[in-house]
């Protein structure tokens, strides 16, 4: 009988640790939500002693959700378990998540502690831990390098004073299948009350084995898998969760396993994860990658339109994405938009359809055909754009090699309407120079990327401007255009008004009139 793994996704706290993913709390509420809808079992929502900030969002998360479980980690210690304990109070379902080194390496320079000292901090604080949440995970952090006698004292006393489930990371991604495989079976049979907890694991790629280590970790009977969406994750990542939930489907006939993901939700959530940090898949990715159904090779484009298992596994549409069907454009109506929407999954409250609809009327005024990928990019960044104090009105440049570049911007802070112009390197750099004057937000720009939603010479760009703000804060901006100066204008001014709305400021440093918070 087809056995359920459990997916803990852990990409808002061990996805979100690694350099350039920062998120902030709405955004961290938005991607949990889709995870919610992408149907994984339990989120790592942060690590709530870490900051005030990660505090807040693992309760905004745990207020918000119904189904999924919310986790928070904590090391092993009471002020931790507490903290994480208060984090996620109000879920429906909460989890803490408390760990503990266990190989030597750690236990002597990181811990300074004895192997007599860990169990006995196992024994206290998880029995601490389980007096006040039921459902406990226990993690013997680098567990792949630890003596396998002690880990399974370790575990089984973590079991014995309350822990569902026992974690076994490979925290320095340094372990291969077959020894994954091989401890997962030893656990098995040397922990006297392993049946009162499910077995997970918690692979890192350092050595691009993670994805498969994890698979190696259900064969021998674990029964919890954790991982990230697009393997995002410290240094070379986590084990990809798109990757792991397709394997177990693709290979039903090998692993005999299942999970409660919606695997159509796949590339959306993939993609709200690229739009919201940023940072682009790679082309090349396995199952959300923009080449990963692409048939180049004319034996293998032959084979495939004779029949397209001949060269395909898996089915585009089988993780959302949806090909050749009829595109819009600025003749479709509101209810055609509605109906594709709803075919690609959405479903929107009416004020957002509504403010979706004029967006995406205004785009078909500029580009003839309109794509699923530009829909969802639209909703993308409709999903996550806030009240925005200055908007763009209309702008200009001027540039050339041998002129230097200016640029106009005209913007609307409620009724009125400021204007400046400015020099700069480049029109996109004159533009967000004549921005800063208008709005004085201190705003300084630290990355800046473009990316094409589609091909051809109309395609949509999408500019993520990542800035850091006066009282050291850094939002992302998003903006999205036919035209790239306006897609970058629009970035920058969507993280200008964040900057505005974090320090509570409106334009020349006076007190803003109330704002929505976001
Ligand atoms: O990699 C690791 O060991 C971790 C633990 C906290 C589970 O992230
Ligand atoms: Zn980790």
């Amino acid at each position: 009988m087809s056995r359920i793994i459990k997916i803990f996704d852990t990409t808002l706290r061990d996805g979100e640790q690694a350099p350039g993913y920062s998120m902030n709390s709405a955004e961290k509420l938005e991607l949990a939500k889709q995870l919610e809808i992408l149907g994984v079992d339990i989120i790592e929502a942060g690590f709530a002693i870490s900051s005030n900030e990660d505090f807040e969002s693992i309760r905004a998360i745990a207020e918000s959700l119904k189904k999924t479980t919310v986790c928070s980690l904590a090391r092993l210690a009471k002020g931790d378990i507490d903290r994480a304990y208060e984090a996620i109070r109000p879920a429906a379902h909460g989890r803490i998540h408390t760990f503990i080194a266990t190989s030597d390496i750690h236990m002597k320079h990181k811990l300074k502690m004895t192997k007599d000292e860990v169990l006995r901090r196992v024994n206290e604080m998880v029995r601490y831990a389980a007096s006040l949440c039921e459902d406990i995970e226990f993690s013997a952090e680098d567990a792949l390098r630890s003596d396998w006698d002690f880990l399974a004292a370790v575990y089984s006393a973590a079991i014995a004073n309350g822990a569902k489930t026992i974690n076994v990371p490979d925290t320095v991604g340094y372990t291969t299948p077959n020894e994954m495989f091989d401890l997962i079976t030893y656990l098995k049979n040397h922990i006297p009350n392993i049946d009162k907890a499910d077995i997970s694991v918690h692979c890192h790629n350092d050595l691009g084995m993670a994805v498969s280590n994890t698979l190696a970790a259900v064969k021998a009977g674990a029964s919890q898998v954790e991982c990230t969406v697009n393997g995002i994750g410290e240094r070379s990542g986590n084990a990809a969760l798109e990757e792991v939930v397709m394997a177990l489907n693709t290979r039903k006939d090998y692993y005999d396993a299942h999970t409660n993901i919606n695997t159509t939700q796949i590339y959306r959530t993939s993609k709200m994860l690229s739009t919201i940090t940023g940072i682009p898949v790679s082309p090349n990715k396995p199952i959300v990658g923009a080449n990963a159904f692409a048939h180049e090779s004319g034996i293998h484009q032959h084979g495939v339109m004779n029949a397209r298992t001949t060269y395909e596994i898996l089915s585009p549409e089988s993780v959302g994405i949806y090909q050749n069907r009829m595109v819009l454009g600025k003749h479709s109506g509101k209810h055609a938009f509605q109906e594709r929407l709803e075919e690609l999954g959405y479903n929107l409250s009416p004020e957002e359809l509504e403010k979706s609809f004029v967006s995406f009327k205004s785009l078909a005024e500029k580009k003839r055909e309109i794509s699923d990928r530009d829909i969802e990019a639209l909703i993308g960044i409709e999903q996550i754009k806030d009240s925005e104090l200055f908007t763009l009105e209309r702008f200009s440049v001027s540039s050339g090699t041998s002129v230097p570049a200016t640029s106009a911007v005209t913007l609307r802070k409620n009724d009125e309407i400021v204007e400046d112009a400015a020099l700069g390197d480049g029109p996109i750099d004159a533009a967000f120079k004549a921005i800063d004057r208008l709005t004085s937000s201190g705003a300084k720009l630290i990355n800046y990327t473009i990316q094409s939603v589609t091909e051809g010479q109309d395609a949509l760009g999408e500019v993520v401007a990542k800035l850091s703000g006066p009282n050291g804060i850094t939002v992302t901006g998003r903006g999205l255009s036919t035209d790239i100066i306006e897609a970058s204008i629009k970035a920058y001014l969507n993280g200008v008004n964040k900057i505005l709305k974090a320090s509570g400021t409106g334009a020349s440093g006076v007190p803003a009139e109330p704002i929505e918070t976001i």
